[in-house]
């Protein structure tokens, strides 16, 4: 055939593997609120950026009439493009092809690309549609998440990899997102369960429905599988980009600088008036950090799960950081399991991607009782303190107000390797708070008082002039400045662009055991 013959059939070709699972499928899709996969990847990668590979890849099965079932492009679309004209590599499952089911060859095409992002160390996207593991294709679908499953763990830590839950995850389609970095939920179209509503029915009796057993605001509130709930498809895109301009394209590489025009030395009188005079009193963390950072730069990272602790991308002098920090506002920023967990997991992300980290403290201790000790804080609160010694990426330490006790040292204390600590003249560094302090070391003299009342409130006065403050911790060296808060922004940037050079090493070994 003459090259102009070849070319129509290619062109006939491509267009059959464009079109998809057909126009009904596709309607259906559009009905719901749903992109197909390809319209997906025309709007999250820079116009005209994508690249095909695998296009003509086809299953091989046989059995239940699966030899003669057509799959278009497999139902999985695979390739590389650019986001801010930075290479990513992509996949987007095709629900309208046997809705999105995974088989042998779709798993294949998914692995190449992974095993091609590996290679050439460029962050992994997944917009996961799918019913799960191809029911006509057995225990081969099994073997394919299997091998997905392996190359998630192995490209963990080396390039971020970040999951678009956009439609049903049922099954094995959940497990290969929940080993990825980040997962972004879509509201009212997105759900991922190990086993769905009609299987719990048969089994226990439960009646629930997809989106209250697995909808994007369960897993970003309640279960924290999530980190991310968008409200559309174009806003998670919006979302998924953001994101990347804050990260590097693998561990190799340090994160990109932005030149955001935010004066560094810039001064914020309002930062004296944030912490209120009464230390029981709260207030919004939030409102100390952005107006530290650069303006515009916050970009918080599961905000509706454990909020009594902020995890936040932001930038200071065009330099990305990872914020972990208490919040005063939500159970007074005490630490509890979920959100030991929460930090303990983003510390390390930041951690293995070359991200410093900047802590904001603001803890009166871990949250006590029987619900938390049974429920095992001391292994998950252990996470935070494993995450913060292993990591040795620059630590800078801010204590705005309360740093009591086991608390103080899992906020990234110094003897956790932080590299500077700062703390405000209002920080108070001590075992535990006045009130609780007085109760237990003066018990006889309070006890034995002619006025207990007035003995006990003296005692706290005491405690608290001789250790709610950050003096005693800043003549044994463990503070390094105690600094005026207007001038916040000046000092952490000065300690971060003073730590871009920071080399710490570790003892080798395999991997550490971090407490699970
Ligand atoms: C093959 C599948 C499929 C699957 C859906 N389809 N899931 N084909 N294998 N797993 C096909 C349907 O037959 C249908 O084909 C098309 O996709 C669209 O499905 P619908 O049911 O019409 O769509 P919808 O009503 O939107 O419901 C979507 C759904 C439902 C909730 C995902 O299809 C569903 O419950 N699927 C099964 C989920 C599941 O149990 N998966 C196996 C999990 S076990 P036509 O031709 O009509 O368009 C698993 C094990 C792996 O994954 C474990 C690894 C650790």
């Amino acid at each position: 055939m003459a090259m102009e013959e070849l070319l129509q059939e290619l062109e006939q070709r491509l267009t059959k593997v464009k079109a998809g699972g057909g126009e009904k499928r596709i309607a259906k899709q559009h009905e719901q609120g749903k992109k197909t996969a390809r319209e997906r990847i025309e709007t999250l990668l820079d116009p005209g950026s994508f690249h095909e590979v695998d296009a003509f890849v086809t299953h091989r099965c046989t059995l239940f009439g699966m030899d003669k079932t057509e799959a278009p492009g497999e139902g999985v679309v695979t390739g590389v493009g650019t986001i801010d004209g930075r290479p990513v590599a992509i996949f987007a499952q095709d629900f309208t092809v046997l809705g999105g089911s995974l088989g042998e060859m779709h798993a294949k095409k998914i692995c190449k690309i992974m095993d091609l992002a590996m290679k050439v160390g460029i962050p992994i996207i997944g917009l996961n549609d799918s019913g799960g593991a191809r029911i006509q294709e057995g225990v081969d679908a099994l073997s394919g998440y299997g091998q997905i499953f392996y190359r998630n763990t192995l490209a963990s830590g080396v390039v971020p990899q970040i999951a678009a839950i956009m439609g049903p995850c049922a099954g094995g389609a959940v497990y290969s997102p929940a080993l990825m970095d980040f997962i972004f939920m879509v509201q009212g179209t997105s759900e991922m369960f190990i086993t769905g509503p009609q299987v719990i029915k048969a089994v226990t009796g439960e009646e629930v429905s997809g989106q209250q057993l697995g909808g994007a605001l369960t897993h970003n509130q309640v279960s924290g599988v999530a980190h991310f709930a968008a409200e559309d498809e174009e806003h998670c895109f919006m979302l998924i980009r953001t994101l990347l301009s804050y990260l590097p394209s693998n561990n190799m590489e340090d994160p990109p600088i932005q030149d955001t025009g935010d004066d560094p030395a810039r001064e914020e009188e309002e930062l004296l008036n944030i912490v209120p005079a009464d230390p029981n009193k709260a207030y919004d963390m939030r409102e100390i950090i952005v107006r530290a950072v650069d303006q515009g730069t916050f970009f918080e990272v599961q905000p509706l799960y454990a909020p009594n602790i902020i995890t936040a991308f932001a930038r200071l002098n065009g330099r990305a950081i990872g914020i972990i920090a208490n919040q005063p506002r939500v159970m007074a920023g005490c630490l509890d399991i979920n959100c030991s967990d929460k930090a303990a997991r983003f510390i390390r992300f930041c951690d293995a991607f070359n991200i410093p980290i900047v802590n904001f403290v603001d803890v009166p201790g871990f949250l006590p009782g029987t619900n938390q000790e049974y429920g095992g804080i001391i292994r998950h609160g252990a996470k935070m303190l494993h995450a913060y010694s292993e990591a040795t990426v620059p630590k800078i330490t801010l204590i705005i107000r309360k740093a009591y006790g086991g608390a103080y040292l899992a906020m990234c204390s110094r003897d956790l390797g932080a590299d500077i600590v700062y703390a405000w003249p209002c920080a108070e560094i001590a075992v535990m708070g006045p009130e609780g302090a007085a109760n237990i070391i003066f018990r006889k003299e309070i006890e034995a008082a002619a006025d207990p009342q007035k003995a006990r409130q003296e005692k706290i006065e005491e405690y608290r002039r001789l250790f709610a403050n950050p003096y005693v911790a800043a003549e044994r060296g463990y503070i390094d400045a105690v600094i005026d808060p207007r001038q916040t922004r000046g000092y952490l940037i000065q300690a971060l662009e003073l730590l871009t050079t920071k080399r710490e090493s570790r003892p080798a070994k395999k991997h550490g055991n971090i407490p699970l």
